[in-house]
């Protein structure tokens, strides 16, 4: 599996410092959430900016925003690869992915724990990564929702092969591999990553490298 960790788990405090030790890993996810959305507000387009002066990796931007279409821009500039908006959030959905990709990057598509797969259904020509959420977006730390199996399985059923499956929270290794198992090709990790000792030995147990 590829290895994302969540940037919402590092430490505020040093997030360059945190950043350089997750060099093991596909790349780094970082959860843009804006108070509205969602309760929380995170990360802007400036701090992206600011990382990606200093690393290579894959960006994998989280927009756990309303009405993502107003930022995508923003984000693309600062230099997002992958931006992954929230069916929920937007009325046009496939005109918000396909934006995205004239920006340059490649366009996922978020699903809630309670967004029906059946969304993905008209999409298709305009999205790269379904990412099946397995928590209520917002927070790190929580429990992984089970009732996503089926989901992640179903949409496995739906996509054709150059479509990617991602799974997002209260990822471990035995969730991992559940998910995997129902045909997820990457996760987003945050709290298992930034609470081991060690970010690599974490990030590789997910990868069962
Ligand atoms: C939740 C975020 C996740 C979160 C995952 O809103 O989208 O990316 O950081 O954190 P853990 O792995 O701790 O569930
Ligand atoms: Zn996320």
């Amino acid at each position: 599996m590829k290895v994302y960790p969540s940037m919402l788990s590092a430490n505020p405090c040093c997030l360059g410092d945190e950043l350089r030790e997750l060099a093991e890993a596909d790349g780094i996810h970082w959860d843009v959430m804006d108070g509205n959305f969602v309760n929380s507000i995170t990360f802007g387009a400036q701090i992206i900016k600011a990382h990606r002066e200093i690393t290579s990796q894959i960006f994998d931007v989280h927009l756990i925003v309303a009405n993502p279409e107003n930022h995508i821009e923003n984000f693309a500039k600062a230099g997002a690869d992958i931006i992954t908006i929230h069916a929920e959030a937007t009325a046009h959905l496939h005109a918000a992915l396909n934006f995205i990709k004239s920006c340059g990057c490649r366009a996922g598509v978020a699903l809630t724990p309670s967004t029906s797969p059946d969304f993905i259904q008209y999409i298709m020509d305009v999205v790269d990564v379904i990412l099946v959420m397995t928590v209520n977006p917002g927070r790190a730390g929580q429990s992984f929702l089970y009732s996503q199996l089926e989901k992640i399985r179903d949409v496995a059923e739906m996509i054709s092969d150059d479509i990617e499956i991602c799974v997002d929270g209260g990822i471990n290794s035995d969730t991992a591999k559940a998910c995997e198992q129902m045909g997820a090709a990457s996760c987003v990790a945050g709290s298992y990553i930034f609470g081991s000792d060690n970010y690599s030995a974490a990030i590789r147990e997910l990868a069962d490298k």
